[in-house]
């Protein structure tokens, strides 16, 4: 009798255990989830990106669910914050979004959605490492956390401040024809003045100098596409064997291809296959499509904006400006992009 009321309570505490491991799991799971979810949500609001929102909905159905908890149930996938071990560092308006969600389809890859501005704000960077750390989103040991805040391109602070926190970090900076990331940054612009009711100069005349037809050399846009004018900046600081450059213009054409470069830079198995992307006639760009940690998506409106009209005779101007400056990039990174 006493050795049958043993065996019976064996078998109940060992039940008991299993439920509660398996719902202290679930329950960490499914907050993770939700967290990711709600930073989805989050990015929305920031992007205007309304695809996300359906996306975010969507994560929360049971059938996301469940393929989030079968891959990550495992209890050696303890996650944790960690500081990221590669930064997308720009150029602005080139496809860091578009690269970071890509690469965020890599089961090893764990994305931080938002622009920490961190290394580039003195504010922020007061805040130091720890809270910065604590704005990663959780990784398992195995997976390589990814931030991306295109101002730190621009940073004449974020190079030092990023070699300080790691010497070994890998960088990666996304490069686009310069004339058409400085019509891209002046239609972004341009949009966000006309979302509040604010007129704003015609780009020839804020690009161009009315009075000597010349570049403008002090508009903001302009100097951003001086790309290495930046780019050596950072060499100071960090060997060119550190830094990836994807080509911007050929991840708008054929994704797959800049994305196998990234995992292979990351030293990461070839996961991301084209079968993952698909190319949306409406928005006239790659979008992706469902996989186990996400939806079927697309970018945000504010990604693949039609371009404002610039006279022929303004990007001739701007393409003459800017070749000098690309042979000496060229030099610089000792690799060449065929812009004309
Ligand atoms: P445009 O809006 O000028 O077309 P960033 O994310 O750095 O701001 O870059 C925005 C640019 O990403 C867009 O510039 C767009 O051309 C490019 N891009 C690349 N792949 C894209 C994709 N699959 N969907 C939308 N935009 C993409």
């Amino acid at each position: 009798m006493n050795r049958k009321f043993l065996r019976v309570m064996k078998h109940y505490v060992i039940t008991i255990s299993v439920i509660l491991l398996f719902e202290e799991l679930i329950f960490h799971n499914i907050c993770t989830g939700l967290i990711r979810s709600c930073s989805h949500m989050f990015n929305n609001f920031n992007e205007n990106n309304i695809n996300l929102s359906v996306g975010a909905r969507k994560l929360l159905d049971n059938d996301h669910i469940m393929k989030y908890l079968r891959q990550n149930t495992h209890p050696k996938s303890l996650k944790t914050h960690r500081l990221p071990s590669c930064i997308i560092i720009g150029a602005r308006k080139c496809g860091t979004r578009a690269l970071l969600e890509f690469l965020d389809i890599h089961p090893q890859i764990v994305i931080n959605l938002m622009e920490m501005h961190f290394f580039s704000n003195d504010t922020n960077y007061m805040k130091g490492l720890d809270w910065y750390r604590n704005q990663m989103p959780f990784s398992s040991e195995n997976q390589i956390t990814i931030e991306k805040t295109p101002r730190y391109f621009v940073s004449r602070a974020a190079p030092a401040r990023i070699h300080h926190m790691n010497s070994t970090v890998k960088l990666i900076i996304i490069l686009r024809h310069p004339t058409t990331r400085v019509i891209s940054d002046f239609t972004q612009i341009y949009a966000q003045r006309l979302a509040r009711n604010e007129s704003m100069k015609p780009f020839e005349m804020t690009a161009i100098d009315v009075r000597s037809q010349h570049i403008n050399v002090d508009y903001k846009a302009v100097q951003i596409s001086v790309y290495h004018q930046h780019i050596s900046r950072w060499l100071e600081y960090f060997p060119l064997s550190q830094i990836h450059i994807v080509d911007g213009d050929a991840l708008i054409q054929n994704p797959i291809s800049e994305i196998a470069k990234v995992e292979s830079f990351l030293g990461l198995k070839h996961e991301i296959s084209s079968d993952e992307f698909y190319f949306n006639t409406t928005r006239g760009f790659y979008c992706m499509r469902e996989s186990v940690k996400k939806p079927e998506r697309c970018l945000g409106v504010g990604k693949g904006r039609k371009h404002v009209n610039i006279s022929d005779w303004a990007k001739r101007k701007l393409d003459n400006y800017f070749k000098p400056h690309n042979e000496i990039l060229y030099k610089v990174i000792g690799r060449r992009f065929p812009w004309r």
